[in-house]
C-alpha cells in the first residue's frame, strides 16, 4: 500500500483510513493508475480498458431518450423495474436454461459490479475467505478486503487455458473459506470454464458447503462455437449460487451502468436491503434503456461477434507471427500474453510500448502479482484500421526488445 498514514505531513482524514482499504493492494500506485496518467494527453492507440468500441444500439439510446421525455426520471423500487425483471427471467429461461422468479429472484443493479459489491457485503463477515482465479478481475480483490474478507488467489496457467481446476480449488480450502468466485468468460486472460471443469467444481463446493459467484458478463463474447453453461444449472448448485451478469459488454452499455443478479428467492430478499444502501436502485432512463435491449432485435450480436471476430483473427496473426504465445481466447476480447521472452517486468513492457510506440496496453500483474507479472493484457476494442497500425508498432517493440526479426 502506498499511502503513508504515519507521515507527519498525512491529514487528519489519510491518518484515520479503514483498515479494509489499507489492504487494497498498490493504492495510488496501482499499474493501472500510472500507466492511465502517463498517457494522458497522449496521441495513443488505446488497447487498454475493456470498453466496447462498437457503439450502443440506436434503438437503446432511444428508449433512454424516450424515458426521459416521458418523465420516468424517479427512483424504481430497489431490485429494479418489474418488466425489466420479467425480460430478464425469459432471458435467463431462453439463453441460459435458468428459472428465476421475477419478482423474488432478480435484482437490478448499477452494472455487474453492484452487483458483485452486494454479494460480496451481505455474504462475507470479517476473515472470510474467498476463492479467485489469479490472474483476475481486479475489482473482486478490492471488494473482498472492502468486505473484510482475504482473497485467496489460486493460481491458473496459459497451459491450463488459465482454467480454474478443480482439484486446485479442493487444495486452497480451508476452515474459513466461505465462497468462490467464477469468472467465465474471464476478464483478463479470455479463458473459459469448460462444462466438465464446471461440474468438478460444483462437486467440491457442494462437498465443502461452499457457495460461489457466478460471474457471466462476457457470455454473449465467445468464439470457436463455444457454448459457456451458467454454473447455477448444475446440480445441487442453484441454491449455492450468485449468478451475476450485465448490459456493458453484450450490448455496448457500459456507460449506462446496468446489471443485474439472480439467485434462490431467500437469499435475494437479504440481498435487498444491502442493495438498497448502496444506490437505491440502477439509474432509471437506463433500465428502460436495459429494457428495450432486451426486447429489441438481437442482431446486434451477430455484427458485433463478426467485427471482434475479425479483430481476434488479426491478433493472432500478428502475435503468431512474432511467436508470442498466449492463453487460449475464447471469450471477451482481450489476448493474455506472454512478453517473458523480452526479459521485462509486464510494467516496464507497457511503459515502453506507450513511451516509444504509442500504444497503450495493461501490465498482467494489474491482475494478480504471482500469475499476471509476465504477462500483458491486450484488447481489440478499436476500429481494425488502428488495430494493424497498432500491432505493427507492438511488432516493431517485440523485435527491438528480443533482437528477433
Ligand atoms: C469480469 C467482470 N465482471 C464485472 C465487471 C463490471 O462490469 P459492469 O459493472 O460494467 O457491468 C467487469 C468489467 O470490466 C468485468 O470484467
Amino acid at each position: 500500500m502506498s499511502f503513508d498514514t504515519e507521515s507527519a505531513t498525512a491529514s487528519p482524514l489519510l491518518a484515520a483510513l479503514g483498515q479494509n482499504i489499507r489492504s487494497i493492494r498498490a493504492g495510488d500506485e496501482s499499474a493501472f493508475i500510472k500507466l492511465l496518467a502517463m498517457s494522458e494527453g497522449k496521441d495513443l492507440i488505446r488497447l487498454g480498458r475493456g470498453e466496447p468500441d462498437i457503439p450502443v444500439p440506436s434503438h437503446i439510446a432511444e428508449a433512454v431518450k424516450k424515458a426521459i421525455d416521458d418523465g420516468h426520471t424517479t427512483y424504481t423500487p430497489p431490485q429494479g423495474l418489474l418488466p425489466l425483471r420479467e425480460a430478464l427471467a425469459e432471458k435467463f429461461r431462453r439463453d441460459n436454461d435458468l428459472d428465476y422468479d421475477p419478482d423474488r429472484e432478480i435484482i437490478v443493479t448499477a452494472g455487474a459490479q453492484e452487483s458483485m459489491v452486494v454479494t460480496l457485503q451481505t455474504l462475507l463477515d470479517p476473515g472470510d475467505e474467498v476463492i479467485i482465479a489469479e490472474p483476475y478481475y481486479m475489482a473482486y480483490e478490492a471488494n473482498i478486503h472492502m468486505a473484510g474478507a482475504v482473497p485467496v488467489k489460486v493460481p491458473t496457467y496459459e497451459e491450463t487455458g488459465f482454467e480454474l481446476l478443480p482439484d486446485a480449488v479442493a487444495a486452497a480450502i480451508t476452515d474459513r473459506t466461505k465462497l468462490v468466485v467464477l469468472v467465465s468468460p474471464n476478464n483478463p486472460t479470455a479463458g473459459v470454464l469448460t462444462r466438465s471443469t464446471m461440474e468438478g467444481l460444483a462437486e467440491v463446493i457442494g462437498e465443502n458447503d461452499l457457495v460461489a459467484i457466478s460471474d457471466e458478463l462476457y457470455e454473449k463474447v465467445v468464439y470457436d462455437g463455444f457454448k459457456p453453461t451458467s454454473f447455477a444449472t448444475l446440480p445441487g448448485m442453484r441454491d449455492r449460487t450468485v449468478t451475476i451478469n450485465g448490459f456493458s459488454k453484450a450490448y455496448s452499455m457500459t456507460g449506462f451502468r446496468v446489471g443485474y443478479m439472480a439467485g434462490p428467492a431467500d437469499y435475494i430478499r437479504a440481498a435487498l436491503e444491502p442493495r438498497h444502501s448502496l444506490s437505491i436502485c440502477a439509474t432509471t432512463p437506463s433500465q428502460y434503456g436495459a429494457l428495450a435491449a432486451l426486447e429489441g432485435p438481437q442482431d446486434f450480436f451477430g455484427e458485433m461477434m463478426e467485427e471482434y471476430s475479425l479483430r481476434r483473427a488479426m491478433m493472432i496473426e500478428a502475435f503468431d507471427a512474432l511467436g508470442i504465445t498466449y492463453g487460449p481466447p475464447l471469450g471477451g476480447f482481450y489476448l493474455f500474453a506472454n512478453i517473458k521472452a523480452s526479459g521485462m517486468s509486464s510494467f516496464d513492457f507497457c511503459a515502453k510500448a506507450l513511451n516509444d510506440h504509442g500504444v497503450l496496453i495493461f501490465p498482467g500483474n494489474m491482475f494478480g502479482e504471482g500469475q499476471g507479472e509476465g504477462y500483458i493484457r491486450i484488447s481489440y476494442l478499436v476500429d481494425r484500421a488502428d488495430l494493424a497500425i497498432a500491432l505493427d508498432r507492438l511488432g516493431d517493440l517485440w523485435r527491438s526488445v528480443t533482437g528477433s526479426g
